[in-house]
């Protein structure tokens, strides 16, 4: 029925002018990141996100999004303190993760989890924002302590209490794993987290703008946050990147392969971008963490096979990779299991959508756009009898 177009439908030419999937449409302004396909850039307040992510730790970056600048010294401690302070679950959410079906995806988890923490917090409806830097704080740290827990009672292993003298990025690993890597793995991952922590109106930060601008509340935007992030157009790709990989399974095939993909009009994943149209900003520094993953683990051929299918696809499409794309296959060489890959990306683009919650109530006007009627003609009930 969705397809159904009223036979009598006379477009109206003033709103001829739809913008599906939104596409060019400027709904707001930011002044938290901006993206310029013409220069290839992302900056985050101002900063290119390359430079932030060789530079700076992601608890610098989120108190960046956060606060609109880079901490000093004593902000970072005072930051990172109250981060640390917070990451443990109530029992309950230990205990909400522990009954929830163990076939149901982790984003499913997390976004469940998220919603008890909404319902935890007696200040929900405080939206000052005092509290919503708290709140976000609090979403920040509890996020990964969220995800490594389902990993542990999916694998039926003890739930390990989060450290309070590690890094975000650190104590992740040590909650999943039961112990922290070596520092150019831990950085790697680190990296990653501040690439994908931001990305202006990208469906999922869109999505948590809607919801606060009825004045809803910042556990409900991240709860729609990981709704639209879970989707394989969005977030979900960088797990479909490395179930792609897995089942090309050999570098050498890489090319065949995405001959074969683009003759049958496959939409390959990791690569294209509603934006972006000659490469993603981020993309090169997460390949050459992914290189280096590659290096240390000794499992060449994934990044030899991501050189394979970007050389065909670049050729000729002229479409390049995403930063799902070099990602998928890091995350997969660090250990972390491929449906935990969108969570992690939660993890980080908290950052973001709580930036962007903070800046939506700042400035708030309810988004409600319009749509162009093609359904049935106006039409009188007719009684049931009669039908
Ligand atoms: N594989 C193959 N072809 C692709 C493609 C891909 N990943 N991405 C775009 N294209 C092609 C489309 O088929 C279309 O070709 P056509 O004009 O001949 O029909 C053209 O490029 C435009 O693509 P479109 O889907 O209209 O772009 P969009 O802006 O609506 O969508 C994405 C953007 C990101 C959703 C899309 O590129 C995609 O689905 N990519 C794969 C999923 C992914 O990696 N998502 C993460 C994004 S960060």
């Amino acid at each position: 029925m969705s397809e159904y177009i009223n036979p009598d439908y006379v477009p109206e030419p003033e709103r001829m002018n739809v913008k599906k999937g939104l596409e060019g449409a400027v709904i707001d302004t930011t002044a938290v990141s901006k993206v310029n396909p013409d220069t290839n850039s992302l900056v985050y307040r101002g900063y290119p996100v390359q430079d932030l992510a060789e530079n700076c730790t992601f608890e610098e970056v989120a108190y960046l999004l956060y606060k609109g600048e880079l901490p000093n010294q004593s902000e970072l401690a005072a930051f990172t303190k109250k981060e640390r302070s917070l990451r443990a679950l109530s029992p309950a959410a230990l205990a909400v993760l522990k009954t929830l079906p163990r076939k149901c995806h982790p984003m499913d988890s997390l976004r469940t989890v998220v919603s008890l923490l909404g319902c935890e917090d007696e200040r929900i409806w405080d939206d000052t924002p005092a509290t919503n830097l708290d709140k976000a704080i609090s979403l920040l740290a509890k996020m990964p302590t969220i995800v490594a827990a389902d990993y542990r009672i999916r694998k039926g292993l003890e739930v390990l209490a989060p450290r309070t003298d590690l890094s975000i990025a650190a104590n992740f690993f040590y909650m999943y794993f039961g112990k922290v890597p070596q520092a150019e793995i831990v950085r790697a991952f680190e990296v990653s987290l501040t690439l994908y922590a931001e990305h202006s109106f990208n469906a999922s930060t869109f999505a948590s703008r809607v919801v606060t601008s009825t004045q809803s509340d910042i556990y409900s935007a991240t709860v729609a946050g990981i709704g639209a992030l879970k989707g394989p157009l969005h977030g979900g790709a960088n797990e479909q990147v490395m179930h792609m990989m897995i089942e090309i399974g050999d570098a050498a095939k890489a090319e065949s392969w995405m001959l074969d993909a683009l003759a049958s009009k496959k939409k390959v994943m990791g690569f294209g971008h509603r934006v972006y149209k000659s490469g993603d900003s981020r993309v090169p520094t997460m390949k050459k963490y992914a290189q280096q993953m590659a290096q240390v683990t000794g499992e060449s051929k994934w990044m030899k096979m991501y050189d394979g299918l970007e050389k065909v696809m670049v050729e000729k499409k002229k479409i390049y990779p995403n930063l799902d794309f070099p990602s998928g296959p890091a995350y997969y060489m660090m250990g972390f299991e491929i449906e935990f890959f969108t969570p992690i990306f939660v993890m980080a683009r908290t950052t973001g959508w709580s930036a962007h919650v903070m800046e939506q109530v700042a400035n708030n006007r309810i988004i409600r756009p319009l749509s162009e009627y093609i359904g049935a003609a106006q039409r009188k009930v007719a009684p049931l009898s009669q039908r």
